[in-house]
């Protein structure tokens, strides 16, 4: 028996009240098997010795902990995996690391690692057959340099709290990446980074200039060591695939001392329908310093009554209101902002203003617990030409009939068209519109199904308007209706090709390659991780 200590700490209230919620949603089939662990720990226990390491970091469903670690914003992944982790390993050391990738190999007993663990379908922490997870969330470092140009982020830190370290630095240094403060960088920067500079400074994926990985020999590997190969197909080729990335170092930017923020919504009965086909043909060409998203989504309208469509436009502007007003006056008249809609802040303000936390002390974004957990499914779409009047009218009759919805159309354009299509593996560049995310959210288990089946009508209805050959999808929106997923992980090429070529476009055979070269036995997998060749 291992001679492990296993951690058996209280429970904050908040995660209390968070476990019993998911208790009472979830049915987890639980199928641990006891040997699978104890042979785990034993393992382990026998790699820290060696590495003297602490041995405070290993949960099993019997500790307090084990189901607040495994906390998530998305309730359904973990309600229909048949398997939950045998253990979670939450490294302190890199020797730990390279322990659980040891130990993981040689009981064949397959790992899955989680920073954020916002992963759209629960790949970092559900699977179909036994698993280990190691969660990164003590990695979780930002070393910013002296001269303030780069950082060191580790992958457990979250978005919140790089932003957070930014922000204690200088009113003007920032990066960009998503808006949701709980992400973590491991899932994020690895599959690209959309947020609301990225019309200025396109993906967090795209400031990446080093990086630290643990591969499948549990060596640990910088640029230098790991080649340019490697290098490229981390940048974007989606988390899992290549090995446990420790850190990133990024670029940063400098942003002015005051930006500009608004969010303006007009509904169907205030022609919101004319105006996001309006936007259609602005967005995407508009200065590069201002980014105008849509959020769509049923509502009711305040004057009739009835059933309506409202469409939010939020939107960042790297400057001053007035000039923001001016660029408006010039190219998106329309819309009729005002100076009443304009709100001047700090970069790290309007960071809070996007997530729905404005006036909350900045020690909020330290927060790694999800808010609003719930279950759902989303999916993406991209769109390289613009919808005609009926076919967005046609979105309407979706939404107004599926409560718990949302559409997001994501502009590009701006410092996307700075990168060639090969650059990293995010294909989606020159030429692309906007971006689709769906998302439809529910209370309860029991609703699944009418809800999943609500999307895919809708997602068969955009077909005719959205990219094809192939229609594409964005890698951090994961979603496993893509093509046919082998639960095993071992996915074959032709399987894999249908979600590969989605995500990736013409990258994919290239990530294939690397996968190839760097993890020929396919350790690191799930359900859509990039397949090597076997030879
Ligand atoms: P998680 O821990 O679940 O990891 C995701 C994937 O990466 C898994 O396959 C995991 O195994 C792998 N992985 C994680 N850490 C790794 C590591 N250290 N080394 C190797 N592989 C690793 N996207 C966006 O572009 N812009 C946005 O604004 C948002 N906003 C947003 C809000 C909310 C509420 C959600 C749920 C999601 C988003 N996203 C997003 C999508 C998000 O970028 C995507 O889900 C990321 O993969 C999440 O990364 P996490 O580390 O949180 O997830």
């Amino acid at each position: 028996m291992s001679n492990i200590t296993r951690n058996q700490e209280m429970e904050s209230p908040r995660i209390i009240t968070l476990f019993s919620l998911i208790l009472a949603n979830i049915l987890i089939l639980v199928t641990s098997s006891s040997q699978n662990y104890d042979d785990f720990l034993e393992c382990l226990s026998d790699q820290f010795q060696r590495s003297n390491s602490a041995t405070d970091i290993i949960y099993t469903p019997q500790n307090v902990t084990y189901a607040s670690l495994l906390l998530a914003q998305n309730l359904r992944p973990a309600a229909t995996a048949r398997e939950r982790p045998e253990l979670i390993i939450t490294p302190r050391r890199e020797a730990d690391i390279q322990a659980a990738i040891h130990c993981s190999k040689k009981l064949n007993l397959p790992l899955r690692v989680k920073s954020g663990g916002h992963d759209f379908e629960g790949l970092s922490y559900t699977s179909q057959t036994p698993f280990v997870v190691v969660d990164m969330r003590n990695f979780r470092s930002v070393t910013i340099a002296r001269d303030g140009k780069t950082a060191w982020v580790q992958t457990g830190a979250t978005l919140g709290q790089l932003y957070h370290t930014l922000a204690l630095r200088s009113r003007t240094l920032a990066f960009p990446a998503g808006v949701c403060p709980t992400v973590g960088v491991g899932g994020h920067f690895s599959g690209g980074g959309f947020g609301m500079m990225s019309r200025r400074h396109a993906l967090a994926a795209d400031h990446i200039v080093d990086a630290r990985i643990v591969n499948a020999d549990g060596e640990i590997l910088d640029r230098k060591t790991m080649g340019e190969d490697l290098f490229w197909a981390i940048r974007g080729g989606g988390g899992t695939s290549f090995g446990i990335v420790l850190e990133f170092k990024v670029t940063l930017v400098t942003v002015p001392e005051t930006v500009t923020v608004f969010n303006v919504t007009r509904r169907l009965e205030e022609n919101a329908t004319e105006l996001v086909h309006r936007w259609q043909f602005v967005a995407d060409k508009i200065d590069d310093n201002l980014l105008i998203r849509i959020f769509l989504h049923p509502d009711v309208s305040p004057t009739t009554g009835n059933k309506t469509v409202a469409a939010s436009f939020t939107s960042l502007f790297l400057g001053r209101a007035r000039d923001l007003l001016q660029i408006m006056e010039k190219q998106f008249p329309e819309l009729g902002l005002t100076e009443q809609d304009c709100l001047e802040m700090s970069w790290i303000e309007s960071e809070l203003f996007f997530s729905g936390l404005r006036d909350q002390p900045l020690d909020v974004l330290l927060d790694r617990n999800p808010r609003d957990v719930l279950y759902y499914k989303g999916k993406s779409d991209y769109v390289s030409t613009p919808f005609p009047l009926e076919g967005l009218r046609g979105i309407w009759r979706f939404l107004v009939e599926e409560e718990g919805s949302e559409l997001q159309f994501s502009p590009y354009g701006g410092a996307f068209n700075r990168f060639s299509e090969s650059e990293t593996p995010f294909p989606h560049r020159r030429g692309t519109v906007f971006m689709i995310e769906y998302v439809v959210g529910w209370e309860t288990l029991n609703q699944s199904q009418q809800h999943l089946d609500w999307l895919r009508r809708l997602y068969d209805y955009m077909e005719r308007y959205v990219t094809k050959s192939p229609r594409a999808a964005y890698v951090n929106y994961r979603d496993l209706d893509i093509g046919r997923n082998n639960i095993e992980g071992n996915t074959s090429y032709e399987q894999a090709s249908v979600w590969g070529l989605r995500y990736f476009n013409n990258n994919f055979r290239r990530l294939v390659r690397v996968k190839t070269k760097v993890d020929p036995s396919n350790f690191f997998r799930n359900e859509q991780s990039i397949p090597p060749i076997s030879s």
